[in-house]
Parts: structure tokens; sequence; C-alpha cells
């Protein structure tokens, strides 16, 4: 078996919803120190709480990229509500699987979702529901 899943050699080649949204409800960035990878995440969201465009920017490596866009897509057109249950596991899931060494690329997505969705709650004013899980 190849080391890498033909959704992942995909993804990479072809990322969906990279770049940058100016008037984003919600911006999120994290990285990852030891690999020192970075991703931006920027979320539309209207006002029914639906994310209406999502977009990314990842320095970053293969996994971390493909990992970034399969979350864009998974969470896109999504309430809030649920992509704040998304998990780096269903990240890698829908991606046909990661090399074990390269599921903290997937965590990485995860994480910038959340720190997006924690920026809009904190200028929305509202309680993020974080006991969903
Ligand atoms: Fe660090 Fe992929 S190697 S995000």
């Amino acid at each position: 078996m190849a080391l890498y899943s033909e959704k992942v050699m995909e993804h990479f080649r072809n990322p969906r919803n990279v770049g940058v949204i100016e008037d984003a409800d919600g911006v999120g960035e994290v990285g990852n120190a030891k690999c020192g990878d970075i991703m931006k995440m920027y979320l539309k969201i209207n006002d029914d709480e639906i994310i209406e465009d999502v977009k990314f920017e990842t320095f970053g490596c293969g996994s971390a990229i493909a990992s970034s866009s399969m979350a864009t897509e998974l969470i896109k057109g999504k309430p809030v509500s649920e992509a704040m249950k998304l998990t780096n596991a269903a990240v890698a899931e829908a991606l046909d699987g990661l090399p074990d060494y390269k599921m903290h690329c997937s965590v990485l997505a995860e994480e910038a979702i959340k720190s997006a969705l924690d920026d809009y709650y904190s200028k929305n004013g509202e309680s993020a529901n974080k006991s969903g899980e």
C-alpha cells in the first residue's frame, strides 16, 4: 500500500478553499512547535450561524495541506455547532487515513477550526458550546 492515500495526494495537489477572507467573522491561527508548520483559518458565518465560506492558508507539509483542505470541505455550509464537533480523526478518515506519524497534521486542522470558532464566539459575545464532546 502506498504511504499516502489517493485522497491525500489529490487534496495536496489540488487543495480546496485556499486563500484569505478579508471580512471574516472568525480567524484562527495555530502551529505545531515540533515541525514548525502553521495553519490559518478564516470563517464567514451568517446570522443563522451557518458557515457560508471558509478559507485557509497553510505553511506546512503535504498532509497539513490535505488536512486543512478536507477540513474546510467538511464544515462548509454546516452550522457552527456541527463544525465545533469536527475531530482530527474525522478529517483523517475522510482522507482515507494518514500515516501514524502524520496524524498531528490533522490535529492542526481541528485546532485551527476551533480557534477560528473561538474567535467568532468571542466577537459575538456568545458562549461557545464546547460541552458536546
Ligand atoms: Fe507538522 Fe505535518 S509535519 S503538520
